[in-house]
């Protein structure tokens, strides 16, 4: 398909791969409706594409012509691999998500081992490779995401790509004692380092990928890089950011007050909490309800006071693990209300769906507190956007030590322990408990870091020399 595109001027080429493709498209009557789709990684490339321009290759939908192609602006171009129905079971829902999720998120007895899995995740790697190749010119930055494409960075090398080749892994990545069970864990570890550069979100990322090259490969590390083969590749920790003017942006625009304003008034309690996840296992979704349990066992006089909306974005639902997690959170949202709800007040609100930006800063912007405790998460960008929905600084993050975003944050959250339902509850009264000084303090903190440390922050020191 041939295209007009044209990049920004004076700006080298960016070819941005990933699984997840950053919109769904719809044709209407000639026009393109673009719908983002949900998950930390589309959230904070999105927009630097939106404004660097450049090429997004990701998977496209059955029956989708091969390239497909849609122009998402003058200067950004989104190109669609076409997986089929086999790809998407033993790639997607199996390797990636029912083997590599799991086992890098140390939930080992979730954790498959299949080789079908296996030879479709190389397949649909190649099929992935091969389309960066069809785009990729010299002098282009090749930047490559996330799990589902590991081995992408060596087969690009084998295919002559001789620009620095960029791997980011926005999860966590296991410690030697748990990437040990993986029959091919050395395929995977050879695959990124294809890379020239690879980015994780913490030091402790940094430091089990490192041990598990030289424990499985041999490969030596100094502080600055990992040697093999003759090569040198760079392992830094840079943790991704969000686009904080866009949200500075969202939460000024009048409408999105108006609504949160509106809600504010029609909820008719003291105090309000927030969670918003992807109905996901390590979200710890199914914890952070029975931390509200035991809070409002051990505090009923804020019983009829406070209510909690979460909302619980479908994920992954053809997986049996998904569909598990669905109804324990369904079960224990009913024991709770059972329990404790009352004509006229609701403790928890529940949603199973998907919110757009516009509505996520509204319910932030309206809350006192977000619960944010996934039981282990490799950033987790929510924890960010709620702190920048909070011009008011009239908040308080609680955030689970175990999301590596607690790092940057730990100065101004509450940091619990989401494992332990007495310490969130805990965190939960310190948080309605708080004098307005010490929210207004602990917000400041916040809100200067995850400004400073936005996204286009996160590229200029990961890419470097690509300028946002
Ligand atoms: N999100 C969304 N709509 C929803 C729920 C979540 O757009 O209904 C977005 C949310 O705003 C955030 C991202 O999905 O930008 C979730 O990123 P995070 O890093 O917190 O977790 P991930 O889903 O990537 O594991
Ligand atoms: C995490 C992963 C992303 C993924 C997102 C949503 O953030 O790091 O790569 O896109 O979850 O998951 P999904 O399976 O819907 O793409």
């Amino acid at each position: 398909m041939q295209t007009t595109f044209s990049f920004k001027r004076n700006r080298m080429k960016l070819i941005v791969v990933s699984n997840r493709e950053p919109y769904k498209v719809e044709r209407a009557g000639g026009k393109l409706r673009l719908e983002k789709t949900v998950g930390g990684l589309v959230s904070a490339l999105e927009p630097v594409l939106r404004k660097n321009g450049g090429i997004w290759i990701c998977w496209g939908r059955k029956g989708q012509k091969n390239p497909f192609e849609t122009k998402i602006t003058e200067s950004f171009l989104m190109k669609q691999v076409s997986l089929t129905s086999r790809d998407v079971t033993e790639y997607y829902y199996g390797y990636a998500n029912e083997t590599l999720w799991p086992l890098c998120h140390m939930f080992l007895n979730r954790t498959r081992f299949d080789s079908k899995y296996w030879l479709g995740y190389r397949r649909v790697n190649r099929k992935f490779a091969k389309a960066v190749m069809e785009v990729y010119t010299p002098g282009s930055k090749v930047l490559v995401n996330d799990y589902h494409l590991a081995l992408v960075p060596a087969l690009l090398r084998e295919k002559g790509v001789e620009d620095p080749i960029h791997l980011f892994w926005h999860i966590p990545f296991p410690p030697y004692f748990m990437l040990r069970f993986l029959p091919n864990r050395r395929d995977i570890l050879e695959g990124m380092l294809g890379a020239d550069v690879i980015g994780f979100h913490t030091e402790h990322y940094v430091q089990n990928f490192r041990e598990c090259v030289r424990e499985i490969l041999g490969a030596v590390y100094d502080d600055f890089a990992i040697y093999w083969q003759g090569r040198k590749i760079r392992v830094v920790a840079v943790p991704i950011g969000i686009d904080s003017q866009r949200w500075s942006s969202l939460v000024s625009n009048p409408k999105v007050v108006r609504y949160a304003l509106s809600l504010r008034k029609k909820l008719s309690v003291e105090f309000v909490g927030i969670g918003v996840d992807r109905l996901d296992y390590t979200k710890g979704i199914e914890e952070k309800f029975k931390g509200l349990e035991r809070f409002f066992e051990k505090y009923p006089s804020f019983r009829g006071r406070v209510s909690f909306i979460q909302i619980a974005a479908p994920t992954r639902t053809k997986l049996e693990e998904y569909m598990d997690i669905k109804r324990r959170t369904d079960e224990i949202v009913g024991r709770i209300e059972g329990r404790f709800g009352e004509p006229g007040w609701v403790p928890i609100y529940y949603y199973y769906k998907n919110y757009g930006d516009e509505r996520l800063a509204s319910l932030y912007m309206m809350a006192d507190f977000a619960l944010v405790t996934p039981l282990i998460d490799g950033l987790n960008l929510v924890s960010k956007e709620y702190v920048m929905s909070k011009v008011d600084e009239d908040g308080v993050l609680i955030l689970s030590e175990f999301a590596g975003a607690s790092l940057q944050l730990r100065e101004g959250a509450l940091i619990v322990n989401p494992f332990d339902e007495d310490a969130v509850a805990e965190a939960i009264y310190s948080a309605l408990k708080m004098k307005k000084r010490e929210k207004r303090e602990r917000m400041k903190a916040l809100r200067k870091r995850v400004i400073e440390e936005d996204v286009h922050w996160w590229l200029k020191n990961f890419l470097e020399d690509v300028s946002a």
